[in-house]
């Protein structure tokens, strides 16, 4: 039974699988599905069986944005005083590896969210934007931040200061989706993605998405450094030593996660 009223959640060996669920309103996202959202992947996060998470939408939306009937009549005490938008910061701490399987729009609240995870796949119908500045606002879920390091100034100040929407195509010339599947292959393809990372030693896993996130938040001499102190800290695994040892002995490693 799905305990969830916006979210399909089901897992497929080591994988878990989220497929936001709110297909008359194109996935907009709400207070509950923001808050069912963080819950799920709070419960994949705990989960020793998981290494590996997916979010999807289905193939006309990923997300079309922050619920805009939901958000209208706030005025800014509430905004500012219920912080609703800070749910979001939450998926960006989740530890294990997130792919965003994008199809559709994912658009405002919806491309925040999909930069939010660490790797974007997108189908060959996928269009990203953030259209905040057409209703009189700005990004608030990251947008400025996140789109800005994904594809550097120039693009991330056009697309949130007209509000264009870019589609896969160039989304991927600009960096912001690691590749393009066709729209029916998408959901089995990070699937595939997902899994092969999850089979991997999960140790090494959190700890590459971890450094590779540092690096955004520091500088190149800190982000180096603190990557040699993980690199070393992997060598108290056992994963290491199994790794190592099947390299040298031509054989398929078996990781245990210790
Ligand atoms: N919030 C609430 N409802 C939404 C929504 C949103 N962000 N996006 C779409 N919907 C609803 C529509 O209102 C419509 O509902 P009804 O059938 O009840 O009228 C339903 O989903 C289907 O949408 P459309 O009829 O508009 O579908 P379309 O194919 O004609 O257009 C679209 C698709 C271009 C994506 C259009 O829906 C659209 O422009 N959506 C809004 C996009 C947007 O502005 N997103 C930013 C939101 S603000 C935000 O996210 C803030 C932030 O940064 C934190």
């Amino acid at each position: 039974e799905n305990p969830y009223e916006t979210l399909l959640v089901t897992r497929q060996g080591k994988v878990g699988l989220i497929t936001l669920n709110r297909p008359h309103a194109l996935n907009a996202l709400n207070t509950l599905l923001i808050s069912e959202l963080n819950r799920a992947l709070k419960g994949f996060e705990t989960d020793p069986g998981i290494g590996a998470i997916v979010i999807t939408g289905n193939e006309k939306a990923f997300a079309a944005g922050v619920d805009i009937k939901e958000m209208h009549t706030k005025t800014f005490v509430e905004a500012y005083g219920s912080d609703f938008l800070a749910p979001f910061d939450k998926i960006g701490n989740i530890r294990k590896p997130i792919i965003a399987a994008v199809g559709g729009y994912a658009l405002g609240g919806g491309c925040e969210l999909a930069m939010s995870c660490d790797i974007i796949l997108a189908a060959d119908n996928a269009v990203f934007g953030q259209p905040e500045i057409n209703l009189g606002i700005m990004p608030g879920a990251g947008g400025t931040q996140r789109l800005t390091r994904a594809v550097g100034k120039a693009k991330a100040m056009e697309l949130c200061l007209t509000g264009r929407m870019m589609e896969a195509e160039e989304a991927e010339r600009a960096n912001l989706v690691s590749r393009i599947v066709p729209a029916d292959e998408l959901l089995e393809e990070a699937m595939k993605v997902a899994d092969k990372i999850a089979n991997l030693s999960q140790h090494a896993v959190m700890m590459i998405k971890e450094a590779i996130n540092r690096g955004f938040a520091t500088t190149l001499a800190e982000g180096t450094r603190f990557e040699r102190g993980q690199f070393y800290s992997l060598f108290a695994t056992e994963d290491q030593k199994e790794g190592m040892a099947a390299f040298i002995d031509k054989r398929k490693p078996e990781f245990k996660n210790r």
